[in-house]
């Protein structure tokens, strides 16, 4: 059994990212499926900054599949390329949309999400295995902290990708 995973109320983002790292790392320690790897981080991430929907896609074949997830329900399917999530992988990195309303093609899975961040991330034999996709109510509320933070927990999962 783990011990609670908790942020302090009111901590700032540096400050719950410090602690995250920690208890991500003790929550996927001696973990070897993927699939529950994701669903617990969905989990820890979501419980600590309470963003409206924190989850990952899967690269299967040409295209995303929806994976482990903490929110409303989401778009099932993402074609290589298509949305935003499509495009972290495309691109191969980190994209961070403050309006999710000016990206050309965003894929409006809930009309509630204003901004967004999207982290791809290498299975273990380096190859794109999945994003990690991240929205918030609020406009702009992503920055060059949450993109490290999250990559971070990210490389964590990695190894554990087939
Ligand atoms: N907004 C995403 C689609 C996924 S949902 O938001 C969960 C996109 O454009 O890639």
């Amino acid at each position: 059994m783990h011990a609670p995973l908790t942020v302090p109320e009111g901590s700032d983002r540096a400050t719950r990212y410090g602690l995250l790292l920690p208890q991500a790392t003790a929550l996927l320690q001696g973990e070897r499926d993927a699939v529950a790897a994701m669903a617990n981080i969905a989990s820890l991430v979501h419980g600590a900054f309470q963003w409206h929907w924190t989850g990952f896609y899967r690269v299967i074949g040409e295209e995303l599949v929806l994976g482990p997830f903490q929110g409303p329900p989401a778009c099932s399917t993402i074609a290589f390329g298509r949305g935003v999530c499509g495009s972290a992988w495309a691109e191969g990195r980190t994209l961070i949309v403050p309006d999710v309303e000016l990206f050309p093609g965003h894929i409006a899975c809930s009309a509630l999400s204003r901004s967004e961040i999207v982290v791809p991330i290498r299975g273990r034999n380096g190859q794109w295995a999945a994003v990690l996709d991240i929205d918030s109510s609020l406009p702009n509320d992503f920055d060059a902290l949450d993109q490290e933070g999250l990559a971070a927990i990210c490389a964590l999962l990695g190894p554990l990708i087939p």
